[in-house]
């Protein structure tokens, strides 16, 4: 049986493809169509996931969109008219952007793919998020949260999931938060407030937090009244996104904390302003994590089971992770590579698949790595025809020895390898590397290459075996660095040499590195650890400010060209920058 699940129209559209209940592949449109968080029907995800896995789309068995469009449709309608008529302006706006194209999306489906619309399956929006978390995880018993903006109504869900012996599947969504009442337009609303992105921001905030003391959080914590069920409600005068207003916040909300920031100024902790947004960020984040222990606390109570699966967009938040893991009672937490939308094109097919269809659930690969594979002969053939030398290396040793080498002496290093990550987080697969133990480092980094706020912190990489000696994990931490997901302390006294990765309140976003996962990243953390006497590397996304992650070796090596890469691997392919020859001041004259 063959589902392609899609998820488009509002952030980081994707395609995926089950087959037999196993996923086959998955990517999301923006690392083909090259625009960052494209929203846009993914067809070239769509065109690609099929080619890779020729197959016909009248092969398909079904076609599973990520949310139920009508149900989406009542929601905006009902608030429009709830706020009228203040509201009443937006309406026309929503409904000419993407909602309109959602409402359509049947259509659009039949008619791109030539499906019947007999096989076009919806899911609901929070259906797939569990369905992401949970058929994905080594788990057949647990626990399911999941927390994002909105999708339709629902904008938290509570529940839990299990596998019987003989394969069969469920997922029960017990409890359910409704729009307006929201973690992530919690979240989104302080983002656009510190004047940052909504949809991207979300970072800046949680990196700018670490700068700060709560000194708000009693009213934030106004501002989210907790209610008797354990969950919570907005006080919706502090906010205006549900009336589609152009602005998220309210004047009451500006009147409590002070003016915003605008995007352009810019942020320094040390100024009295700075360290306003800062004390925003960290009360906004410290009101956030509370409420998602409580929850989970409590569901874990309610459930009695040692393994949380965690999707939606709020599960990028790997601080909050890191307090769920610890406080909550759950002895195992999951959060898949793309809790995100762009994870829902494979929850929306894994669902399908388990629960429509009722097929017998499989194991899902362990892994982030669905998308293209990179070909070491593409960048190879590129560097050659400008001139550059290239190295191709029969034995992986000796590429990995090169390149440990190169980053062992202060070089930063372009990296690609195998299949590109579903989800927000390069994994060891395109990464820039770099030594991760001069806060030089990190200032090079950002002045060279990603072009970004010094507060945003860079994440560290470390074999699995290694991660304890570097980093203070609690139980069940190991696995939530798998991808990315979990904030941790570094150990004190590997602050100053893991300083290029440590940030300002003395922890950092570790990855840790299984051999079986990723053998050849593995591989080199191992070489550099010989190297250095520290197997840990700086790891951040392969990609400049403002674009999509790297994803063939063109646009890796276009990255290289115009940036302050030293040297670029694709697959076993090695290219180094042509170092600038200085003119010696006496050659010039003699
Ligand atoms: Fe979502």
């Amino acid at each position: 049986m063959r589902i392609l699940g899609i998820s488009a129209h509002y952030h980081d559209s994707a395609a995926a493809l089950v087959e037999d209940g196993v996923p086959i592949c998955a990517v999301q449109e923006e690392r083909l169509t090259r625009r960052k968080n494209e929203a846009a029907f993914p067809l070239e995800a769509i065109a690609w996931c099929l080619d890779h896995a020729g197959v016909q789309p009248e092969q398909l068995d079904a076609v599973v969109f990520y949310e139920k469009p009508m149900l989406k449709f009542e929601r905006i309608l009902t608030m429009a008219l709830r706020g009228y008529p203040r509201s009443w302006a937006s309406f026309p706006r929503a409904m000419k952007n993407e909602l309109g194209n959602k409402l359509w999306v049947k259509g659009t489906i039949a008619s791109e793919l030539g499906v019947p619309s007999s096989r076009i399956l919806f899911t609901e929006h929070h259906q797939a998020h569990a369905a992401a978390a949970f058929f994905a995880s080594p788990t057949r018993r647990a626990a399911i949260l999941t927390a994002d903006g909105v999708g339709e109504w629902a904008t938290l869900s509570l529940g839990r999931g299990w596998i019987e012996d003989d394969g069969s599947a469920s997922i029960e969504l017990r409890r359910e938060l409704r729009f307006p009442h929201s973690l992530g337009m919690l979240y989104s609303t302080f983002t656009a407030y510190l004047g940052f992105p909504v949809n991207e921001g979300e970072y800046q905030v949680m990196g700018l937090a670490a700068y700060g003391k709560p000194a708000f959080s009693d009213q934030v914590r106004r501002m989210v009244r907790r209610t008797p069920d354990g969950a919570f409600a907005l006080d919706l005068s502090y906010f205006e996104f549900h009336e589609g207003a152009r602005r998220s916040f309210s004047d009451r909300l500006v009147a409590e904390l002070g003016p915003p920031r605008h995007p352009w100024d810019p942020i320094d902790p040390g100024t009295a302003e700075g360290a306003r947004y800062a004390d925003v960020a960290a009360s906004v984040q410290l009101v956030l994590e509370e409420i998602l222990v409580d929850l989970a606390r409590s569901l874990h109570r309610e459930t009695g089971l040692e393994d949380l699966c965690y999707g939606g967009g709020v599960a990028l938040n790997g601080c909050a992770n890191a307090r769920i893991l610890r406080e909550s009672g759950f002895r195992n937490l999951y959060v898949p590579s793309a809790p995100g939308d762009a994870g829902c094109a494979l929850g929306a097919a894994l669902y399908a698949d388990r629960l429509h269809f009722r097929q017998r659930h499989r194991a899902v690969p362990d892994h982030p790595y669905w998308g293209p594979e990179i070909d070491a002969n593409d960048l190879a053939r590129l560097a050659r025809e400008d001139g550059l030398e290239v190295e191709q290396r029969a034995h992986e040793v000796d590429l990995i020895g090169s390149v440990a080498d190169e980053l062992a002496a202060g070089r930063i290093v372009g990296w690609m390898q195998g299949c590109t990550e579903l989800g927000p987080r390069a994994l060891g697969n395109r990464s820039i590397l770099a030594a991760p133990h001069d806060a030089a480092m990190r200032d090079e980094l950002n002045r060279r290459i990603k072009y970004r706020e010094e507060f945003r912190p860079f994440a560290p990489a470390v074999p699995i075996e290694h991660a304890e000696r570097f980093f203070e994990l609690p139980p069940g931490g190991a696995r939530l660095g798998r991808f990315m997901s979990g904030v941790f302390p570094v150990r004190r006294e590997w602050r100053a040499r893991l300083a290029a990765v440590t940030h300002v309140d003395g922890t950092a976003r570790v990855q840790t590195v299984e051999r079986a996962m990723a053998p050849r990243f593995h591989a080199l953390l191992e070489a550099y650890g010989a190297r250095t006497g520290v197997p840990v590397l700086l790891n951040t996304s392969f990609n400049l400010a403002g674009e999509p992650i790297v994803n063939r070796a063109i646009e890796g090596y276009s990255t290289f060209l115009r940036s302050g890469l030293d040297v670029l691997v694709a697959g076993n392919a090695l290219v180094r920058k042509r170092r600038r020859v200085s003119a010696k001041p006496e050659e010039a004259v003699g």
